[in-house]
Order: structure tokens, then sequence, then C-alpha cells
């Protein structure tokens, strides 16, 4: 079971990796191999890779030459069937970036949609936090490159503890970050989610939907022992409840949610959420 965190002990507020140190990102020894990255990271370390990201994603976040590979527009765009700028897009527009002010993207993600959201906040604020530095590296590459940087703090930290007091964001949205955590992870992210957003801002989920009898890809069984290999806690979040969790960890933050938005996209395989949190 869980702690309850209405009234967590926050640590100091990491200084950002890349905005002050720029270079620092081209000297990152992590990536290959990344089992090495794990065992060199202290136990207990509130930076140490999850046990799951090692075990289950090292081949597709940490590895360096799979970084390379799937950071490419066609290659992330065919794992997510030729959704992916409806997805950014999607999820760009429910920020509501004109609105957004300060906004926390909780864990990094390939293609461009940290770049597309980065452009659309404009003045406000971003900041991307991610567990693997190599992930923050690739991030600091594309804004860059862009000349985006200048408004994006990118910090390494664990989504599960978020190291801001409480209420310090207006907006966080998660991209695909869900589906990647296990049961408890999930629930623990989400938790810190709505603690760092201030009542009155809002959450927005990029995901997999939910479990359906009539989706092809649900379906299928061939499909569905396909997925459950390549994204093991995946079938775990087809039958969750998203609304349910979320009202469920807004009472452990002292908040509630109050879903604003739904976009479905390829049938309701994936979908855009928007929540507004509220103070109870
Ligand atoms: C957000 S998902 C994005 C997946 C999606 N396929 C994509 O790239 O478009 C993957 C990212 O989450 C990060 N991540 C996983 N667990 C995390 C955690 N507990 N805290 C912070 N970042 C995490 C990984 O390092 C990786 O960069």
């Amino acid at each position: 079971m869980y702690e309850d965190r209405s009234e967590p002990a926050v640590p100091a507020i990491p200084a950002p990796l890349f905005n002050t140190v720029p270079q620092q990102g081209k000297n990152w020894p992590y990536g290959i191999p990344p089992r090495r990255v794990a065992m060199d990271t202290a136990a207990g370390d509130a930076l140490a890779l999850p046990d799951y990201l090692v075990k289950h994603y090292w081949w597709a976040y940490l590895w360096r030459p799979a970084v390379w590979f799937f950071d490419h527009q066609p290659i992330i765009n065919t794992i997510v069937f030729g959704q992916y700028r409806k997805l950014t897009e999607n999820t760009v527009r429910l920020l509501h970036p004109s609105q957004a002010g300060s906004t926390l993207m909780i864990a990094s993600a390939y293609g461009n949609v940290i770049t597309k959201a980065a452009k659309a906040l404009g003045d406000n604020p971003l900041t991307v936090i991610d567990i693997a530095p190599i992930q923050l590296e690739r991030a600091q590459v594309k804004l860059e490159k862009l000349g985006l940087d200048g408004n994006v703090t990118l910090t390494r930290m664990n989504a599960e503890s978020l190291a801001y007091p409480g209420d310090h964001f207006d907006t966080a949205f998660m991209f695909l970050l869900l589906h990647e955590l296990p049961v408890p992870s999930r629930r623990k992210a989400l938790i810190e989610a709505l603690r760092v957003v201030r009542p009155g801002g809002s959450l927005v989920l990029a995901e997999y939907g939910g479990f359906t009898k009539s989706h092809p890809f649900h379906r299928v069984p061939l499909l569905r022992w396909i997925f459950g290999k390549a994204e093991p806690f995946l079938p775990s979040l087809w039958h969750t409840d998203l609304d349910a969790l979320l009202t469920e960890c807004g009472e452990v933050t002292g908040k509630r949610v109050v879903c604003e938005d739904k976009v479905w996209m390829l049938g309701g395989f994936y979908r855009v959420w928007r929540y507004r949190v509220e103070q109870v």
C-alpha cells in the first residue's frame, strides 16, 4: 500500500541539468551498456534507474544505438501506427498552450513532441524531467537545433518522487508514459503529478485507450500477445479506469480532478485527456 503523500517532505529542487551547463549534455557516459548504468547507481539513490526501465525497456530508452534509431520521426510514427502527428497535435492543443503557464513534462519522449510543446508554449516556461540522462541529452539536442532551449529546463528526476513543492506548476503532462509503468509506479507518478499541479491547473495525459471487445488490435490474440511482450505493463493500463485511478490518486493529495476534454485516435486505441485539478 502507499503512504499518504498529502504533506510530503519535499527535497530542494535540483539544479537543471543542461540549461546551466549546456556542454555537459555531450559528455554523459550513460547509454552503453545499460545494465552497467544501473550497477553504477547507488541503491536507494533517488536518481537510480527504476528496475522496470532497466529490465524491460533498456533496449528502447537506455541503449545508445537504440536511442539514436528510435528518435527518428518515421520510426516513432510507425510504432504508433501512423498516429504520431495526431497524438502530439492533440496533446499540445489540450495543453491550451497560450494559457498553460509554468508547464511540466513528466518524462521525455522520442520524436518532436518536446519541440512542438516548447514552441507552442512560447513564453510559458517548460520543464522536462526524465530519469535517463541519455533521454535528456536527446531532448537538449533537439531543442538546441531549433533554438528552443532558452525557455526549457531539463532535469533528471524520477516521476515517482518529484523534487518540487506542492502546487509548483500550472500544467503537467505525460506523453505515453503511464503504460510503461508497473501499476504501483503508475499510481505514484500520478499522485506526484497531481501534487505538483496547483488547484485550477491542468493535467494532460496522452495514452493508449482502454481495452475494448471491438477494436481489432484488442480482439486479435496474436496482436494482444505482441503488445504484451513489447509493452509488459500495457495490458494493466488497458484494464484500468483512468478516471477512477485519478480520483483515487487525487484523494491522496487532497485534490480532485474533473475531466474537461477527451480526444480519441485510431478508433479509441489512443487517447489524449485533459483534467482540471481542484482542491478538495
Ligand atoms: C514517456 S515514455 C515515452 C514513450 C514513447 N514511446 C515515446 O518516446 O514517444 C519513455 C520515457 O520515460 C522515461 N521514464 C520511464 N520511467 C520514468 C520515471 N519513473 N521517471 C522519469 N522518467 C521515466 C524513460 O527514461 C523514457 O525517456
